[in-house]
């Protein structure tokens, strides 16, 4: 069997599955709970500075996006960090962790941006034992309001210099967890590189308002008839998670800096994406919220199922393997020419494929064979796009079958089996500047 342990920036747990830090991760019954459902590790709530502690809404902190089977796509909430007092937060984390030495317990730290608030907080969160310490650049609500959270994490100055001040106060491995609500994930990177971070966490959430009520009008949730946008989460935000750790991954000034994924990881097949894509550990919020700590047995499973059939016997065998393959358009191949293909054996004929190519692709399906209902591809004017794939309701009904020979009965063009892109196609007027 796999061996799931993971050794993240020294920080040692059974496996790389940790909670984020969020309600799951809020108390001591929490987390205890979730150790004994077998995560490898949790990130606290994030704790603010000594004084009145944070005060919550009183009315729905959460709105959602569905799917048709009422199944949780996208999360949206208006909490802000703990809203419990400093001293307990410490005392429980400190109590966790001498009864689980074995799990990862990273303290998440938000305190307003100047160094005596960091210089007073961080050894008091060192004192507890813990295993290292996140830094909340991230929360798009509320905090950033008052100056923190994404209001830092949208300042690359700002990030280096409160990354320097954690690493010059105290001898935890610092994770800076980052904001997605930036135009260029690498530069908050970068800085957070620059500071002397061990590692990067992302992402946060996203700004987001997801619905409006429209008997109110007003956005959901809503308190008192007024609503605020907040932070976005969930299976939604995945692909947007995924593209920024690649981003990092394989940006020259970040390559190598350890990673710590956080974004809809749901199943095991998230996780191993996020892994393949370098990260060391995944973080996981509302997979948790929406189905309980127990969740992470299926992704334990599966995760280890999996690598076993591939041959991994651990999660470094598989690290960073999609990386090396994540590329800018300009290099794809223009001479990989690919049709689709509908397997009548699956087709249940429901015309969605149809519908779609005839109205806003490239008509390239007939509908009818012999004045019976029949859906088959015209290779003639298939340009490949995969929309047909996509909406098609049936599992591999539709697929992608590359031509490797004989002519494109589309462009009339030879399948031609080199590697050819865009920076030397004729029709770019750059390459044929580079030519000359
Ligand atoms: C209700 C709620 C509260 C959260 N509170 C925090 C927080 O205190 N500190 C923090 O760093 N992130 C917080 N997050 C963000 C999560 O840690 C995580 O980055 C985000 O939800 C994306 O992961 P997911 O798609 O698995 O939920 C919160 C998320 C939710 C849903
Ligand atoms: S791949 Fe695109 S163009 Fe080809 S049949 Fe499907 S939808 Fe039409
Ligand atoms: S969408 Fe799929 S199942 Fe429906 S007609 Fe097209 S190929 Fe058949």
């Amino acid at each position: 069997m796999a061996d799931l342990r993971s050794n993240f920036i020294g920080i040692k747990s059974p496996n790389p599955f940790w909670l984020a830090s969020a309600p799951p991760t809020d108390k001591e019954y929490n987390v205890v709970r979730a150790f004994k459902a077998g995560w490898g590790g949790v990130v606290w709530k994030t704790l603010g500075e000594e004084g009145p502690p944070i005060v919550n809404v009183n009315g729905p902190r959460y709105g959602a996006i569905h799917g048709a089977d009422r199944r949780l796509l996208g999360l949206n909430n208006i909490e802000l960090i703990t809203d419990r007092p400093l001293e307990v937060n410490l005392q429980e984390i400190k109590k966790v962790k001498r009864e689980w030495p074995d799990r990862a317990m990273i303290v998440s730290i938000m305190v307003p941006c100047n160094e005596d608030s960091w210089k007073a907080i961080l050894p008091r969160v060192e004192e507890t034992g813990c295993d290292g310490i996140e830094l909340n650049f991230g929360c798009p609500h509320g905090m950033s309001e008052r100056g923190m959270g994404a209001a830092v994490g949208q300042v690359p100055e700002y990030i280096e210099m409160v990354t320097r001040w954690c690493k010059q106060y105290s001898r935890m491995p610092v994770i800076v967890k980052l904001t997605p609500n930036i135009t260029d994930i690498r530069y908050p990177a970068r800085a957070a590189k620059k500071g002397g971070a061990d590692a990067v966490s992302l992402i946060n959430t996203i700004s987001s308002i997801v619905s409006v009520d429209l008997d109110n009008f007003a956005p959901m949730p809503t308190i008192d008839g007024k609503g605020s946008h907040g932070g976005y989460c969930g299976p939604a935000v995945k692909p947007i998670a995924l593209n920024m750790v690649a981003e990092i991954a394989r940006d020259p000034e970040t390559r190598g800096l350890p990673i710590s994924a956080i974004g809809g990881v749901t199943t095991w097949r998230d996780a191993a994406e996020f892994i393949a894509m370098s990260a060391g550990t995944v973080q996981v919020c509302t997979a948790a919220m929406t189905y309980g700590f127990r969740i992470v047995e299926e992704m334990k499973t599966g995760l280890a199922r999996w690598m076993d059939e591939k041959g991994f016997s651990t999660i470094e065998d598989f690290r960073g393997r999609a990386v090396p393959n994540v590329t800018d358009w300009q290099y794809l191949n223009l001479n990989y020419v690919t049709k689709a293909h509908i397997d009548q054996d699956l087709c249940i004929k429901c015309g969605r494929c149809y519908a779609a190519c005839e109205d806003t692709s490239h008509q390239a399906i007939f509908k009818e064979k012999d004045g019976k209902r029949h859906f088959e591809v015209n290779d003639a004017e298939c340009v490949a796009c995969n929309l047909c794939v996509e909406v098609c309701p049936v599992d591999n009904c539709i697929t992608m079958v590359r031509q490797t020979e004989g002519v494109d009965p589309r462009t009339g063009r030879k399948i031609n089996p080199d590697y050819a892109n865009w920076t030397t196609h004729p029709n770019n007027p750059m390459a044929l500047k580079a030519a000359e």
